[in-house]
């Protein structure tokens, strides 16, 4: 599979601190020791990705620093190409994270070098799209280079997938070359101008102007938008311990099915299993399964329907 997959967009740091419950506005509280862990959702997306057995090349930024070395280190480890990640002059991004008792977060990200990636930074890496069949995009980094990313992929025969996350308005460029779009409930709400979830989820995707969604409804599992019906998949009943990148480990899931001829629902039913395992443990790539992994989880599920 080498190669099949490009994922362009962001790495950052985690600077992660766990909380018995989030802070309100004007509250302080006290957590436990500070982690530094990788992250970023793009690079998250394609460690995902990687750990399935899929060969995915990543296009980003880092800085020259400690935290730049870290990202690079966890995407290798993990076997994703980094050739086209760049090391500039330029702090990493980070996220400032809190995680509560029941492994919910609040994220604060500051972009760092993510922001500077340019179009013609991903034009230097073009060859690692062409060569993909699927790409994978965040909003995490700016329009140009996710405009020029999705153009490069298009002309190529690629697919391109987009989480719309952190959310604002997709570019009309953007969303006219993307095929598949992952988002939750809120999201999508937002985006179609519906405003309330719960309202016809295939009128709304209908109204963005992609052709496929995927629509995650947290630990009601997702939505899956591909063809006349929509497919309903449940979640796995895990107990969460921190749910940080647990989107971005199940998009990295459907970019490595996509990628290998599988359906968006195979993708999804995957993803969800590997969702699942991500929420079972601390931090976000630290935290993702490799495929025996996901193997095991699944024959346990299976054995404990059969009883
Ligand atoms: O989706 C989770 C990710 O969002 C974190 O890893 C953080 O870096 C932010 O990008
Ligand atoms: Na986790």
């Amino acid at each position: 599979l080498e190669g099949r997959v490009a994922v362009v967009g962001s790495l950052n740091a985690d600077l992660t601190v766990r909380t018995k419950h989030l802070p309100r506005p004007g509250e302080t509280v006290s957590g436990g020791p500070m982690t530094v862990l990788p992250g970023g959702k793009s690079a998250n997306q394609a460690v995902a990705c990687a750990l399935l057995g899929a060969r995915p090349a990543m296009i980003g930024a880092v800085g020259a620093d400690e935290h730049g070395a870290m990202l690079l280190d966890s995407l290798r480890r993990a076997g994703v190409d980094t050739t086209g990640v760049l090391r500039r002059q330029l702090a990493t991004g980070t996220a400032v994270i809190t995680v509560d008792a029941v492994g919910e977060n609040t994220i604060v990200v500051s972009p760092g070098a993510n922001a500077a990636l340019s179009g013609a930074d991903v034009h230097r890496g073009a060859e690692l799209i062409r060569r993909a069949a699927v790409l994978g995009l965040c909003l995490e980094i700016g329009d140009e280079a996710l405009v020029a990313a999705a153009r490069v992929a298009r002309e190529a025969g690629a697919r391109v997938v987009l989480n719309p996350s952190p959310m604002r308005a997709i570019p009309a460029e953007l969303s006219a070359l993307t095929d598949v779009l992952v988002l939750n409930e809120h999201e999508l709400a937002q985006l179609s101008g519906s405003g309330e979830t719960g309202d016809d989820t295939m009128e709304m995707v209908r109204r963005l102007g992609v052709p496929r969604a995927v629509v995650t409804l947290g630990s009601r599992g997702c939505r899956v938008i591909d063809g006349a019906q929509p497919h309903r998949l449940p979640a796995f009943a895990v107990k969460a311990v921190d749910t940080t990148g647990c989107g971005d480990a199940f998009t990295g899931t459907l970019l490595a099915a996509l990628a290998s001829g599988g359906s968006l629902v195979d993708g999804a039913a995957v993803g969800a299993a590997v969702a699942a395992l991500a929420a079972s443990s601390p931090g976000a790539q630290r935290s993702y399964p490799d495929r025996e992994r996901v193997r095991a989880f699944l024959d346990e599920q299976d054995a404990g329907w059969q009883g």
